[in-house]
C-alpha cells in the first residue's frame, strides 16, 4: 500500500518545516504549501489524504480554504491549526466539516496521534461507504427474480411502500417465499438506505433477552446488565428494524412493541427515560397470525396495528412460471461462486422442476439447483441430477382444474361459478340429479339443496 499523504497549509516556514520532517519520519508522503490558492493547487494535482490547515493564511482564511475542501474533497478529512484559541471558529470549522483542530504551539506527538484518527476515521467510513454500496447491489430489486404477475404485483408494492412514510410493514409468506430478501430489499429502496439495517428474530431468544436486545437495559438492571447497552431500536435510528418470526414473540413484549409503534417511544430494561427513535419496523412471519390471535397468543390490537400495509409473498406454486427465471438467476451465480460453466438445464428435468409443488419455495429451488452443481459438472443440468422427491413427482390435486380455467383479473363470484357448474352438470345429465350429483362430487341431498338456493329446482 503506497504511503498515505499529508498536505500542510501554514505559512510560518519553521513550523512548516518541522511538521514535514516529522511526518515523514512518520512514513506520510508530505506535501506543503505556504498559502491557501497554493494548496488548492495541489489538491488539485495530487491524490491527499489528509491536510492541516492553519487558520490565518496570507491570502485568504482557514475557514475559506475548508469550504472549499469540503466542496471539492469531502471525504478528505482537515484538521485546523490555531494560534489564537477562538473558540467560535473553531466550532465554526467542526460544523463546516473539519475533523478536529489544534491549539498552536503544538506537541508533535499530539498531532501524529490526531492524524493518525483521522485517516482511521476516514478509512472507515470509506470501507462503510463501500460495504453499503455492496448491499445496495446486492439486495436491490433487480435481484428478486419474478415475472409472473403476482410478483410484478409485490414489486410494486415494495416501491410505492419503500419511499412511503410508512413505518410498519407486514410481510407474510411460506419458509423460504423471499421475505427475508424482500425486507432488505424494501429498506434499500428506501430513503433509510444509509442508515442501518437490523435483524432479530423473535423466536431465537427467551422473551427477557429479546426486550433488552430491541430495547436496551440500563446498568444494574438485572444481574448481568453491568453496562448500559443500547438494544437495536437506538442502533438503528434512522433505518430498519427487520422482526423475524414475529409470531414467536411473547404477549409481554408485544404490548411494548406496540406502545412503540404508536408513540415512537420506549424505555431501556430498567429505565424510566422516554427514549424517542425514528424507526422503521418491518416484521415477517410464515406463520398464520389471524389464527394465533383466535389461540390468545398474539395481540388483536398489535396484529391490527401490523396490517396496515401487509406484503404476502405468493407460494413459489403459485407461480410456477417464475421457476425458469429463477433456475438460470441460481445457474449464473453458482457458475461464478464455484467456478463452473452450467450452461443450463434439459427440457426434462425443466419440466419436473414446474410440476413439483416446492414446500420449501424458493430456498428449495436454489438448494436443488446448488445440489446438482457441486455433485455435477455437465454443461446442463439433467434429470438424473434432481433429488429423488422430485425425480419421482407426479402432478397431484392442482391439475384437477382444467387448464384454461383462470380466474380473471377483475374476480369473479364463487356463487356465480358454483351456480353454472349445478346448471352444466344437469344439462350434461339431462336432468339425472343422482349422476349431475357424481359429476359435481357432491351427495344428492347436496345437490338438490343448490338447485334450490338457485332457483333450478
Ligand atoms: N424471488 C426471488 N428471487 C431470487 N431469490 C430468491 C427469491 N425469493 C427467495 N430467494 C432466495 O431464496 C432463499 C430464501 O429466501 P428468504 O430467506 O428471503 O425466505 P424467507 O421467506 O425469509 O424464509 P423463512 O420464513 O424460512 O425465513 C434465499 O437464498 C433467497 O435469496
Ligand atoms: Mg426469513
Amino acid at each position: 500500500m503506497p504511503n498515505e499523504s499529508v498536505l500542510i497549509i501554514e505559512d510560518e516556514k519553521l513550523v512548516r518545516w518541522s511538521l514535514k520532517e516529522r511526518l515523514k519520519k512518520e512514513n506520510y508522503e508530505v506535501h506543503d504549501a505556504e498559502t491557501g490558492a497554493a494548496g488548492l493547487e495541489i489538491l488539485g494535482q495530487s491524490l491527499i489524504d489528509l491536510i492541516l490547515l492553519d487558520f490565518r493564511l496570507p491570502d485568504m482564511t482557514g475557514l475559506d480554504v475548508l469550504k472549499k475542501t469540503m466542496t471539492a474533497w469531502p471525504e478528505t478529512p482537515v484538521i485546523l491549526m490555531t494560534a489564537y484559541s477562538s473558540v467560535d471558529s473553531a466550532v465554526e470549522a467542526i460544523k463546516l466539516g473539519a475533523y478536529d483542530y489544534i491549539n498552536k504551539p503544538f506537541n508533535h506527538d499530539e498531532m501524529v496521534v490526531t492524524i493518525g484518527r483521522a485517516l482511521e476515521s476516514s478509512r472507515l467510513r470509506r470501507e462503510v461507504r463501500h460495504l453499503r454500496a455492496e448491499q445496495q447491489a446486492r439486495y436491490g430489486l433487480s435481484n428478486i427474480i419474478g415475472r409472473s404477475p403476482a410478483m410484478q404485483e409485490v414489486f410494486r408494492l415494495i416501491e410505492k411502500i419503500a419511499m412511503s412514510q410508512a413505518t410498519t410493514i407486514l410481510l407474510t409468506g411460506e419458509s423460504g417465499s423471499g421475505k427475508d430478501l424482500v425486507a432488505k430489499a424494501i429498506h434499500y429502496a428506501s430513503n433509510r438506505m444509509n442508515q442501518p439495517f437490523m435483524t432479530i428474530t423473535c423466536s431465537a431468544l427467551p422473551e427477557t433477552l429479546l426486550e433488552s436486545e430491541l430495547m436496551g437495559h440500563e446498568k444494574g438492571s438485572f444481574t448481568d446488565a453491568r453496562f448500559l447497552k443500547k438494544g437495536l431500536f437506538e442502533l438503528a435510528d434512522g433505518g430498519t428494524v427487520f422482526l423475524d418470526e414475529i409470531g414467536d414473540m411473547g404477549v409481554l413484549l408485544q404490548a411494548k412493541l406496540l406502545r412503540f409503534l404508536q408513540e415512537k417511544t420506549f424505555k431501556r430494561v430498567g429505565g424510566v427515560k422516554d427514549i424517542t427513535v425514528d424507526v422503521r419496523i418491518i416484521a415477517a412471519t410464515n406463520r398464520d397470525l389471524g389464527k394465533a390471535v383466535q389461540d390468545g397468543r398474539f395481540r388483536e390490537d398489535l396484529f391490527y396495528r401490523l396490517k396496515v400495509i401487509p406484503v404476502s409473498l405468493p407460494a413459489l406454486r403459485e407461480r410456477r412460471e417464475d421457476i425458469p427465471a429463477l433456475v438460470k438467476f441460481f445457474i449464473d451465480g453458482f457458475n461464478r461462486e464455484f467456478k463452473k460453466s452450467t450452461r443450463g438445464i434439459t427440457g426434462e428435468a425443466l419440466e419436473h422442476l414446474m410440476a413439483y409443488a416446492w414446500p420449501g419455495n424458493v430456498r428449495e429451488l436454489r438448494n436443488v439447483i446448488e445440489r446438482a452443481m457441486i455433485l455435477e459438472n455437465k454443461p446442463e443440468i439433467a434429470l438424473e441430477d434432481l433429488p429423488r422427491e422430485i425425480r419421482d413427482w407426479v402432478q397431484q390435486e392442482d391439475s384437477v382444474v382444467p387448464d384454461g380455467f383462470r380466474l380473471p383479473e377483475s374476480g369473479f363470484s364463487l356463487k356465480q361459478i358454483e351456480q353454472e357448474m349445478v346448471r352444466q352438470a344437469l344439462d350434461k345429465t339431462a336432468g339425472n340429479q343422482s349422476r349431475a350429483a357424481r359429476l359435481l362430487s357432491v351427495s344428492r341431498d347436496t345437490l338438490r339443496y343448490k338447485m334450490k338456493k338457485y332457483g333450478l329446482l
